[in-house]
């Protein structure tokens, strides 16, 4: 083992490990941490896996002196030590990177940095934080600009931000909680690899996310919280998605529904030679046809910015079609206000459940009406009947397994798990005759992603029309009938459920038609 006071090339000492013995936090009516045992070494990423609520964010705000245990001990490179608070934490070289960032958004990248750095009476010199800020970014290859504002930034880079600022005051240990859930796809793989820079030049990295993949992608050890408690800690060789899902939920997981023999029926959401406008007026769906018939699910895959979103929009009426036509149960609604083709049996579940799904300071019930409220039976001309509105909601948070606290809770205050079982809620309780239903489960924990799944195969089976949009290519296996992989705003080609596999569809996701994915699967077949 190293000793300690060996440096990191950011210039600051390393933490060989860390250790955290017998945490114990309660809060009112909640056994938070219940005698968690966890360590981290310099030179590994170290998982902390679990569902909303397990534990997680609280153990980790006690590694970084925000709460204090009501029982057991802290140890950096063996030695107890107090953390009264995160000034504590960053004098032991701990540092965190929060889920919502803390930046001053009229201010630069290197007065964010500076802030609250300097100590009073000083100058700032703002010349040598952009100095250092650049020597951090070359040496681990985070590319930022001292000289934006924050408002400038997107959110990956702002992200970066955080995490240079961590670097910069001298986070030898670096707690990251949840550092995807705002990031695309894109973002994510930037995000791993400066992260497996940083455990490359001897930092200790926890990473905190329910996501199975990607702690299988990044991490050297994972630790699987559930209810408070330690579950296990095992090391990430070959350890199966099944096994830790388990281990999460307790029980196991059906990420892959039972799929019931359905019939498909006739036609009922008709795109013909379809062509949509991206938001920079460029074309962003050139000529797309299909059809979606009842009891069946279309899954469209693909890498996304290839057009998902605007086909999803378009349909919805968020977007202006500018050429071809949509029909739904026969009807052309391609120009129809959103209102009309509620009323003809469109459901629309949105990508961006924050923005188009919900009105996050409106209540549960109020959220779970938002369509129907001006319709009977919730109003009668001009009156709200709230005893009908009460027990329709309470009937769907029961249905739909919301865990709120009561109807009455905005719904900023929901995980993002129960704020897409609300969506899904409202829009099925309208009986569509066709589902659009856009990344269902992104950013959802395990055990919210298999009833989502479930409730889609559910409405299938009912009879409705369902066109599934999903980067997540095991969604897509896990649910169509048909696959059609849309690139660059037009359809590289369609498969039947039974002959898709991931390297046919991989590659059309990457620009190759049909046949020219299945002659280059079909020559590596040969070898
Ligand atoms: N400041 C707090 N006050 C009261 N209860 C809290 C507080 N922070 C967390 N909890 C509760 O502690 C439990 C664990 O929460 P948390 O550590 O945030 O879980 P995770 O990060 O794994 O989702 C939850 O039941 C949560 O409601
Ligand atoms: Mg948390």
């Amino acid at each position: 083992m190293m000793s300690s006071g060996v440096t990191l090339p950011s210039g600051h000492t390393r933490i060989d490990s860390a250790e955290m013995r017998n945490i114990v936090k309660r809060f009112p009516g909640v056994l938070a941490n219940d005698h968690v045992n966890f360590d981290v070494k310099a030179g590994e990423i170290h998982a902390l896996l679990g569902e909303n609520g397990a534990g997680k964010s609280t153990l980790m705000k006690i590694l970084y002196g925000l709460y204090h245990p009501d029982e057991g001990e802290i140890l950096i490179n063996g030695r107890p030590v107090r953390l009264e608070s995160p000034s504590d934490a960053l004098a032991q070289g701990i540092g965190m990177i929060h889920q919502h960032f803390m930046l001053v958004q009229t201010l630069t990248v290197a007065e964010n940095v500076a802030l609250g750095m300097q100590p009073a009476g000083t100058v700032l010199n703002l010349a040598e934080v952009r100095e250092r800020l650049l020597e951090l970014s070359a040496i681990y290859g985070l590319k930022v600009n001292p000289d934006a504002y924050i408002w400038q930034l997107s959110v990956g880079e702002q992200q970066r931000v955080e995490i240079i600022k961590a670097l910069y005051r001298g986070g030898a240990l670096i707690i990251l909680d949840e550092p995807t859930a705002v990031l695309t796809p894109q973002e994510v793989d930037e995000l791993f690899s400066t992260l497996r820079q940083m455990r490359d030049q001897g930092h200790a990295l926890i990473f905190i996310s329910h996501k199975l993949y990607e702690v299988q992608a990044l991490c050297d050890r994972i630790t699987v919280m559930r209810d408070g408690r330690v579950v296990d800690t095992v090391p990430n060789n070959g350890i199966e998605q099944r096994t830790l899902a388990r281990m999460m939920v307790g029980r196991d997981v059906k990420l892959q529904p039972d799929r019931p023999e359905v019939q498909p029926g006739e036609v009922r959401l008709a795109l013909e030679n379809l062509t949509v406008l991206s938001d920079q007026g460029l074309p962003a769906l050139q000529g797309v046809s299909l059809n979606v018939r009842a009891g069946e699910i279309v899954g469209i895959a693909g890498v996304s910015g290839n057009g998902q979103r605007e086909l999803a929009e378009s349909i919805a009426g968020l977007r202006p079609v500018s050429g071809g036509a949509i029909r739904l149960a026969g009807r052309e609604i391609s120009h129809a206000p959103v209102s009309e083709r509620l009323a003809a049996g469109l459901s629309f579940i949105p990508e961006e459940r924050n923005r188009h799904g919900t009105i996050s300071v409106f209540t549960v019930a109020e959220n779970l009406i938002l369509q129907t409220h001006a319709s009977e039976p919730f109003a009668r001309g001009i009156f709200l009947d709230f005893g009908a509105i009460a027990a329709h909601t309470r009937g769907l948070i029961n249905r739909f397994n919301i865990k709120t606290p009561s109807a009455e809770t905005p719904v900023k205050n929901l995980s993002g798990g129960n704020v897409q079982k609300l969506i899904l809620a409202r829009e099925l309780s309208r009986q569509p005759v066709v589902l659009i239903a856009s990344q269902p489960t992104r950013g959802v924990d395990i055990s919210a992603t298999e009833y989502i799944r479930q409730v889609l195969m559910e409405q299938r089976s009912a009879g409705v029309a369902i066109l599934l949009i999903s980067e997540d290519l095991d969604e897509i296996m896990a649910l169509s009938d048909r696959i059609v992989v849309l690139y660059e705003g037009q359809i590289m080609g369609e498969l039947a459920r039974e002959e898709a596999d991931v390297e046919t569809l991989g590659l059309m996701m990457a620009g190759s038609t049909l046949e020219q994915a299945r002659a280059h699967a079909g020559a590596w077949g040969d070898i």
